[in-house]
């Protein structure tokens, strides 16, 4: 068995170490002006000119199985879907608000079809909650609310009672958390975990509206839910460390560690391009090979992955989505093998130069992922004397190789053309 050992969990986290690749879906009334779903606080939209969302809110293209098929055939283990985003908009039927999908012309619960449709595919099941909550009147306006600019801010923000809006989100995570079965994680955002010495602290900070755990009354929050669904994973962004942390937009070059020197269970989220909610012009798409290296060098750092993808206003995926999730469905058709139930390597083994490493959990199969393809051959250090079998993963090839038993070092011979397919994956059995 891998000896690297994650810190001890209250969720339950074995499914998610073993699953590593999964979706997250951003999708709310910011998808109709399709241009970040931040919009309400980047152009200071008021609550009167944001209603025409609502009024024309109506994803008549929107049909759960297909997404769910899209995340099945991109090898996605798992999805985490926007239930309430900051603007405080409700994708599920909730008796707390208004400001709810069932009182829109769609009238559908969203969040009911995205579950069943979801499960029925065998991929776990997430919500994530936005703790900032831009349309609930307790909700202070705070430096981050779309509205404090304006001269009125001071006035309508008197008498804001934090202590119900905390209130009104334990209400709305406790129906989220009995009204739709088994939930395997709810994923709330955000609330710094940084330490507070850290430069990053002080600017996230503001965008959260400078609130902690206290405010969001968090703790109460934790063990509401550990009552409702002992299993269910709950990640970092309540502002204290759970069951799993959540970096974001960012490449951890190291297995990240808490303050005993334990190894966490972590999960890289990112864009497809630059915004999560649907944004028509954005233009900054990532390539195939980043989505892939994506991938792969999280898992080589021991960490799951979850891509996000912000369906259109009318209720589907986007092509450059769909694209970009085609990617992943060529690649691990082949590849998965190299990625679920792996980590990453045993120190002993060094990655080459241009290259990355996973490891089978039970660490009888080593991956090396070719980001950069070798000219004929590649050596690899201190792997003599250990391999029963090598071959290319995309198609089952015999990969030959020389052996230098006093270097300790292997030398694979490999064809002089990459074959079709980014970053090729060498599997190596090993004895
Ligand atoms: C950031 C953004 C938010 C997005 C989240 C996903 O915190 O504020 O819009 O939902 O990242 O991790």
């Amino acid at each position: 068995m891998s000896s690297y050992k994650t810190v001890k969990t209250t969720g339950n986290t074995e499914w998610f170490t073993h699953d590593r690749f999964g979706m997250f879906i951003h999708f709310g009334l910011y998808a109709l002006p399709a241009r970040h779903e931040w919009i309400m606080n980047h152009e200071s939209i008021t609550a009167e000119k944001y209603q025409k969302y609502f009024d024309n809110f109506n994803p008549d293209l929107f049909d759960a199985r297909e997404w769910a098929r899209a995340a099945k055939k991109a090898g996605m283990k798992y999805v985490i879907l926007t239930t309430k985003h900051h603007e405080g908009f409700c994708l599920f039927d909730t008796k707390y608000t208004d400001f709810k999908i069932t009182n829109t012309r769609f009238g559908r619960d969203l969040v009911r079809e995205y579950v069943d449709a979801f499960r029925a595919e065998g991929i776990k099941i997430g919500f994530y909650y936005s703790l900032l909550d831009w349309h609930h009147p307790e909700y202070p306006i705070d430096v981050c609310h779309p509205h404090s600019n304006y001269e009125w801010a001071a006035e309508k923000d008197k008498g804001r009672d934090m202590k119900k809006y905390a209130e009104y989100m334990r209400n709305q995570v406790t129906e989220l958390l009995t009204n739709y079965g088994k939930i395997d994680i709810i994923w709330f955002d955000f609330c710094i975990t940084w330490g507070k010495e850290s430069e990053r602290y002080k600017d996230w900070m503001q965008f959260g509206g400078n609130k902690g755990p206290d405010e969001w009354e968090s703790e109460k929050m934790i063990e509401l839910i550990r009552g409702l669904q002992p299993e269910i994973m709950i990640n970092n962004r309540l502002g204290i460390p759970q069951d799993v942390w959540t970096p974001e937009q960012r490449r951890p070059t190291e297995w990240r560690k808490n303050e005993d020197g334990e190894l966490l269970v972590w999960e890289a989220c990112h864009t497809f391009s630059g915004s999560w909610g649907y944004h028509r012009d954005e233009a900054t798409w990532k390539s195939d090979k980043m989505l892939i290296d994506l991938l792969v060098s999280t898992v080589a750092f021991g960490g799951n992955l979850i891509m996000n993808v912000g369906p259109c206003s009318r209720g589907y995926f986007d092509y450059r989505a769909v694209n970009a999730l085609n990617t992943y469905a060529d690649w691990m058709r082949v590849n998965s093998r190299s990625i679920y139930g792996c980590t990453m390597a045993e120190p002993e083994f060094k990655a080459p130069d241009g290259t990355v490493l996973t490891q089978s959990v039970d660490e009888k199969r080593l991956y090396i992922h070719m980001q950069t393809y070798p000219f004929a051959s590649l050596e690899v250090e201190n792997l003599a004397g250990k391999i029963d079998y090598v071959q290319f993963l995309s198609d089952g090839s015999e990969i030959k190789y020389k052996e230098n038993a006093e270097k300790g070092t292997v030398t694979f011979t490999l064809p002089p053309v990459a074959p079709v397919g980014i970053s090729p994956v060498i599997e190596i059995i090993l004895k």
